[in-house]
C-alpha cells in the first residue's frame, strides 16, 4: 500500500517535530498536521519562521523547508481525516485529575474523542497510528469503537510510539536509536507495519526499525520512560548519601558509567527530573501493574517519583537551611524554569516544586530563563492553585536579564542547566549579590573550585 495523504491529530511537541521531519524525507507524501488549538495552528504558520510554537534547535528550518509544499497545518480536522490514508494520533494523555484512577491513571478522554471523529468521517480505509504514549492495550479500545461505527470501514491499528526528548527532537528524529511498530500479526495488519516502514525507510536503516506485537510495543514505550527516570532516580538517591559521606556524585557516575553494562548516560544527579512524560507514564505504569494485582511491581515503580520529589524538596530545604533557617523576605534568584536545557517546555519542571516550597517559606523569587516567557511562568504557578494570582505576581518576578535577576538576591539558584550559564561573568555577580553569597548549583554544571575562588558559598549536588 502506498500512503500519499497523513493526517496528524495534535499540533505539539510531538506531532510538530515527527511531521516535519518525515514531510521533509517524504517529499511525495502531502502531510496535514491538524490541532484543535486555533492559536497554535496560527503559530505553527507564522510567515516568520521563528515564532512556531516550539522551540527546538534546527526545527525552524526544516519547517520552513516543507511548510506549504508538502506539510500543512490547519484547524480542519475533518477535511484532513477524510483526505488521509494514514492517521497518526498524537495527542496529550495527561494523568487524571478526576475519577477512578485519579492522580495516575492516563486521561484517554483526547484519545477516545479522536477515534470518534476519525470513526465519524472516514469514508475509505484507514491505518490509525498511535503516536501519542498509551497504555498496554488501548489499541483494543480504539478498535472497538473503530469498529463498531457501521459504515464498512476497515481500520488497522499500528503502535508507533515517539521516543525523542525535547531539546534534541530534530537530532533523534533524524537519527534514531530505533523505530518501533506495532501492528496485528494479520496479513491486513503486516500490510499496515509495511506501509509504515515504507515512511520510515525514506531515512532510518531498516536494522533500526523493529516490528513487534501492538501490545509488546505500547508497553516498551512506558518501560523506556520508566528505566530512564529509574537512572536519574538512582543517582539522586546515591547524591544524598554522596553529601553524607564525602564523596563526589559526578566520580562515583563517571566510575560506573565506565562500566560498559551500565553505561555513561542519564547518570547525572540533579535537582530531579522533571517534563511531561516520565512522571505521567510511570503513574501510568503503577497503575496497571495494580489493575492487575501486581502490587510489588506497582511499588518498585512508584519508588521512582517518590525519589524525585524527596530530591526536588530537598534542594529547596537546603537553600532555607543554608540561609541561616529562614528566606522570608528574601530575594532568591533562580537561573532557569525550563525543565531542561534547549526547550521552553516547563511542564513538571522541578523549578515549579521548588519555587512552591520556597514562596511558602515567604521567599521572593526572581526568575531568570533565556527561552521561558513570564506569562508561561505565571500560568505554571497559578496551575498549582496554592495561591492567588496576585500572590504569584507580587512574590515572583520574571526578567530579561540574569545580571538583574541576581542583583541584591540573598541567593542564587540554578534549576536548568543552560550552557550560557556556564560562560556569565560570575565576578560581576558576586559583586552584585549580597553577601555571604549564597550559590546552588542544582545541576552542577558550574565550577565549583572557580567560584569558591571568587567568594561564593557554592552548594552543588552530591557533593
Ligand atoms: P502537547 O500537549 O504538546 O500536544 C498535544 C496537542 O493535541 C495539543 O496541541 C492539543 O490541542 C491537541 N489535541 C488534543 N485533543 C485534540 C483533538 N481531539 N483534536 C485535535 N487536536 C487535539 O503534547 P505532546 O508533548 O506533543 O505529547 C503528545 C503525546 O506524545 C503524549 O501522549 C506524550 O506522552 C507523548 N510523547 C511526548 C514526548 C515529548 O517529548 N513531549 C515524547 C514522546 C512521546
Ligand atoms: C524523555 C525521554 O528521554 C524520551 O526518550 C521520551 O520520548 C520522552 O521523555 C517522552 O516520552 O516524553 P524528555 O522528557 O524530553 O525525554 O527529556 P530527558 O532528556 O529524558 O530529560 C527528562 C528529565 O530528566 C529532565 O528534567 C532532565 O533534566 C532530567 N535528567 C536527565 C537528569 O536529571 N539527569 C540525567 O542524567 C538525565
Amino acid at each position: 500500500m502506498i500512503i500519499k495523504n497523513i493526517c496528524c491529530i495534535g499540533a505539539g511537541y510531538v506531532g510538530g517535530p515527527t511531521m516535519t521531519v518525515i514531510a521533509n524525507k517524504n517529499p511525495n507524501v502531502k502531510i496535514t498536521v491538524v490541532d484543535l488549538n486555533h492559536a497554535r495552528i496560527n503559530a505553527w504558520n507564522d510567515p516568520d519562521v521563528n515564532n512556531i510554537p516550539i522551540y527546538e534547535p534546527g526545527l525552524s528550518k526544516l519547517v520552513e523547508n516543507a511548510r506549504g509544499k508538502n506539510l500543512f497545518f490547519s484547524t480542519d480536522v475533518d477535511k484532513a481525516i477524510h483526505e488521509a490514508e494514514m492517521i497518526f494520533i498524537s495527542v496529550n494523555t495527561p494523568t487524571k485529575t478526576y475519577g477512578k484512577g485519579k492522580g495516575m491513571a492516563a486521561d484517554l478522554k483526547y484519545i477516545e474523542l479522536c477515534a470518534r471523529q476519525i470513526a465519524r468521517i472516514a469514508t475509505s480505509d484507514k491505518i490509525v497510528v498511535e503516536k501519542s504514549t498509551l497504555p498496554v492495550r488501548t489499541a483494543q479500545a480504539l478498535k472497538a469503537i473503530l469498529d463498531h461505527t457501521g459504515n464498512g470501514v476497515k481500520f488497522q491499528i499500528l503502535s508507533n510510539p515517539e521516543f525523542l526528548a525535547e531539546g534534541t527532537a530534530v537530532q533523534d528524529l533524524l537519527s534514531p536509536d530505533r523505530v518501533l511498530i506495532g501492528g496485528e500479526q494479520s496479513e491486513e495488519g503486516i500490510e499496515a507495519i509495511q506501509a509504515l516502514v515504507d515512511i520510515y525507510a525514506s531515512w532510518v536503516p531498516l536494522e533500526r526499525i523493529l516490528r513487534t506485537n501492538v501490545w509488546s510495543s505500547e508497553l516498551s514505550k512506558l518501560t523506556a520512560n520508566a528505566f530512564l527516570a529509574q537512572r536519574v532516580s538512582s543517582i539522586n538517591a546515591i547524591s544524598e548519601l554522596c553529601e553524607a559521606t564525602g564523596a563526589d556524585v559526578d566520580e562515583v557516575s563517571k566510575a560506573i558509567g565506565m562500566d560498559s553494562r551500565i553505561g555513561p548516560k542519564f547518570l547525572k544527579a540533579s535537582v530531579g527530573f522533571g517534563g511531561s512524560c516520565f512522571q505521567k507514564d510511570i503513574l501510568n505504569l503503577v497503575y496497571i501493574a495494580k489493575t492487575y494485582g501486581l502490587n510489588e511491581v506497582a511499588d518498585y515503580w512508584e519508588q521512582v517519583i517518590i525519589m524525585n520529589d524527596h530530591q526536588k524538596g530537598r534542594f529547596a530545604d537546603k537553600i532555607v537551611s543554608t540561609l541561616y533557617n529562614t528566606v522570608s523576605g528574601k530575594k532568591i534568584a533562580f537561573l532557569g524554569w525550563a525543565f531542561k536545557k534547549d526547550t521552553n517546555d516547563t511542564r513538571e519542571s522541578a523549578a515549579i516544586y521548588v519555587a512552591d516550597a520556597l514562596l511558602h517559606e515567604q521567599a521572593e523569587i526572581t526568575v531568570y530563563d533565556p527561552k521561558v516567557t513570564a506569562e508561561q511562568i505565571y500560568a505554571d504557578l497559578d496551575y498549582l492553585n496554592l495561591r492567588s494570582p496576585e500572590e504569584n505576581r507580587k512574590y515572583v518576578k520574571v526578567v530579561n536579564d540574569p545580571y538583574e535577576a541576581c542583583k541584591a538576591a540573598h541567593a542564587v539558584a540554578i534549576l536548568t542547566e543552560w550552557d550560557e550559564f556556564k560562560t556569565y561573568n560570575w565576578k560581576k555577580v558576586y559583586d552584585a549579590v549580597i553577601k555571604p553569597a549564597f550559590l546552588f548549583d542544582g545541576r552542577s554544571i558550574l565550577n565549583a573550585d572557580q567560584l569558591s575562588a571568587i567568594g561564593f558559598k557554592y552548594t552543588g549536588i552530591g557533593k
